[in-house]
């Protein structure tokens, strides 16, 4: 077979670990061949490619982002997009697609599975918020970072007197606040799935000073306040329709600082969180996911996705990916809350 591979979406660390796993066991054990789309969507549309063989994939495990490029393109905000994706499928000779992304990639493979592209999906996102698998890779490595931020703000924050909030990823959910969070120690977190009560957060923040020590509060760049009263976001809109959020930790500061008198400060960790090389745990599940994916696609199992369910790497519907968002449940939220102040 003759088969495509493209990465949509946010970059996200294991990226690359998975694209050798395909490649590597597709040509190796199946003696498969492959050509690499650049730019996620925009590369069938366009009919970019790059070549994918075992060269080019060598040394690229540990390696942080994509080989093939990555970008938020969406056929179906393209005119004609979904033709000219399937007129580059033939042209090429393509016999099988794997796409490997977040919701909205993974929402655009549903679509053209639904067309009759053989096509098999491969979850990614940082946010850890897909709701057909336990974890995506990607998470374990942005939540090291985030930790290690707060552990750094901790020892800072003390020796100032200051209250430190880092804003972290999370657009709908707060999977990395919440785990970064609890491993880092920090004295609140706040999730979009909790909209927060700005009175229990400055009380939290007079806890904290009030015991010795220095606040580090940590907050997703999706969560609001219960009243509305913080204005956030830029206002630009992707392909996929999402707003550029950021700015809530800012805000969140300045409210700090006015209704407390103590300085407080911001820290927004930003792509830093989704950069760099991935951790043992992201290499391990981005390569498990991609071997998994070439046996889908070489036993024809069109419009799968794979998924991590407990440790077993099992095949799912593409559209379950898609159906519904894994948001923080209120029960694991309160387990962190015990810690707040
Ligand atoms: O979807 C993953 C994610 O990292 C979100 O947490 C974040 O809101 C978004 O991507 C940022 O994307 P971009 O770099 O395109 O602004």
């Amino acid at each position: 077979m003759r088969i495509g591979v493209l990465t949509g979406g946010g970059d996200c660390p294991g990226l690359n670990a998975v694209i050798r796993a395909v490649v590597r066991k597709g040509v190796e054990v199946y003696g498969h061949d492959f050509v690499g789309f650049r730019d996620g969507w925009r590369g069938p549309i366009e009919g970019d490619t790059m070549t994918l063989d075992v060269h080019a994939v060598r040394g690229i495990l540990p390696r942080g982002g994509t080989i093939l490029g990555t970008s938020r393109t969406n056929p179906y905000k393209t005119e004609d997009g979904e033709g000219k994706v399937l007129a580059t499928l033939e042209r090429l000779d393509i016999d099988a697609l794997v796409a490997v992304g977040g919701e909205d990639t993974l929402g655009v493979a549903t679509k053209l599975a639904a067309s009759g592209v053989h096509v098999v999906g491969v979850p990614k996102t940082i946010d850890n918020d897909l709701g057909a698998t336990d974890y995506t890779f990607g998470f374990d490595t942005a939540v090291g970072v985030a930790m290690e931020a707060i552990d750094r703000l901790h020892t800072t924050g003390d020796s100032h007197h200051r209250a430190l909030v880092v804003e972290v990823m999370g657009r709908h959910a707060g999977w990395i606040a919440l785990h970064a969070g609890l491993a880092g120690g920090a004295n609140v977190i706040l999730i979009p799935e909790n909209p927060f009560d700005i009175e229990a957060v400055v009380a939290y923040v007079e806890h904290r000073f009030a015991s010795g020590y220095s606040p580090v509060l940590v907050v997703s760049e999706g969560a609001l306040p219960k009243d509305g009263g913080l204005v956030l976001g830029s206002g630009v809109v992707d392909d996929f329709g999402h707003v550029r959020l950021g700015g809530v930790g800012a805000a969140l500061a300045d409210v700090i600082e006015q209704r407390t008198g103590k300085e407080s400060r911001a820290v927004v960790l930003g792509h830093v969180q989704r950069g760099g090389t991935p951790t043992a745990f992201d290499r391990v599940l981005a390569t498990r996911f991609g071997l998994s994916a070439i046996d889908a696609v070489h036993s024809q199992d069109w419009g799968a996705m794979v998924a991590l369910r407990g440790t077993e790497i099992v095949r799912v519907p593409l559209a379950e990916a898609t159906a519904e968002l894994k948001t923080v449940p209120a029960e694991r939220y309160a387990e962190a809350e015990v810690f707040f102040g």
